[in-house]
């Protein structure tokens, strides 16, 4: 089953071809990164415009790479929430005049079904139940994910994402954006014992987040040396702030496979990109004789080919929208 599937819930258009929900026959990102960062951070109407300007053109591009014409595929996907709403309103709207036209079913895909979908893509044997920390730029879940389609939220943050954390800790050191990849190679340089971030603790549950307190020590510190005229070693706070939110999220994950009694684990989402965050978690896991799949870097941040794995198996679960589909700036992963 081959299906067509488009992402734009945020400052990526993607458009991509999937067979089966296990292989790429073609794959193709429109990053707006250039855009927005004279900004410093995504601009939402400067996204959406971008997303018109290339959806069609990337769509025609990832026909042509696969070599296949609309007739020759059994659906169309497309992400429908969560993300940012006039981002998400552009394919949305492009995949239902598809549909209309083609008369190929549509399949909505929630966008962090489709970030834990990447795993199965890169790992072809990997099935539920499983163990994921779903780790973005606006989430951070640990997720049971119990079959292809059923989720259960075992753990959230209560307030800021991983992936906001390094990137406001990054604009405050100055780095370009998007700033988590580039404090990641900045880490790489610096001593993560230099400062000491304390984990966080959050009152009511064993495997929720906050990380609203160490962004905000982060930039306290740096604030608080510009102020006296001080110099901060970056390196050291690069590597020693990447150190804590790793270590945390590594705590909690590890907490909940063990009381849950997972034996397999997943990571997905831009953050699953981080180096230490891959390094530590294997390490972990191998301690405790866990297997542990992680995304290759190409499918960890957004792309289409992840939504047209999990469109894959939804609609094998029956899933279908009609033309009076609508885009949702939030909504949950387990409905
Ligand atoms: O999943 P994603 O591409 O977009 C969302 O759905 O939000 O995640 C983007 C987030 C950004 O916060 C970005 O800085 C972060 O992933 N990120 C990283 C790394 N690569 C991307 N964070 C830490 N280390 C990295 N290597
Ligand atoms: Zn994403």
């Amino acid at each position: 089953m081959r299906i067509l599937a488009l992402e734009s819930s945020c400052d990526e258009t993607a458009a991509a071809i999937v067979s089966d929900g296990r292989e790429i026959l073609s794959s193709l990102v429109a990053s707006q990164i250039l855009d927005h960062a004279i900004y410093g951070g995504v601009v939402p109407e400067v996204a959406s415009r971008k997303h018109v300007e290339s959806i069609s053109a990337l769509t025609r591009q990832a026909l042509d790479c696969a070599r296949l014409n609309l007739q020759d595929l059994d659906a169309i996907a497309v992400t429908y929430a969560p993300g940012l709403i006039g981002s998400l309103l552009v394919g949305v709207n492009f995949a239902k005049g598809l549909s209309f036209a083609s008369g190929l079913p549509l399949v909505p895909v929630h966008h962090l079904r489709a970030h834990v979908a990447a795993n199965y893509i890169a790992h072809i044997g990997l099935t539920p139940p499983f163990l994921c920390l779903v780790v973005s730029g606006g989430h951070t879940h640990i997720v049971d994910v119990t079959s292809f389609t059923h989720f259960t939220l075992v753990g959230r943050t209560r307030d800021d994402a991983a992936g906001e954390a390094f990137d406001k800790a990054a604009r405050c050191m100055g780095l370009e954006y998007p700033g988590g990849v580039h404090l990641d190679k900045l880490a790489v340089l610096g001593d993560s014992t230099a400062f000491d971030f304390k984990r966080p603790c959050v009152s009511g549950s064993l495997y929720d987040f906050s990380f609203s307190g160490l962004k905000t020590a982060i930039v306290n510190l740096i604030h608080n040396a510009r102020q006296k005229g001080e110099s901060l070693s970056y390196p050291d706070l690069a590597a020693s702030f990447r150190e804590a939110v790793v270590e945390y999220l590594i705590f909690n994950f590890m907490r909940a496979a063990r009381d849950l009694g997972h034996r397999k684990l997943c990571i997905a989402g831009g953050v699953a990109a981080n180096s230490r965050l891959r390094e530590r978690l294997t390490q972990e896991c191998y301690k405790e004789s866990l297997h542990l799949y992680l995304p290759p870097l190409d499918l960890c941040g957004d792309n289409a080919a992840m939504v047209g794995a999990q469109a894959y198996f939804e609609f094998l679960a029956g899933s279908s929208a009609g033309l009076s589909l609508n885009a949702l700036a939030s909504a949950s992963l387990c409905d």
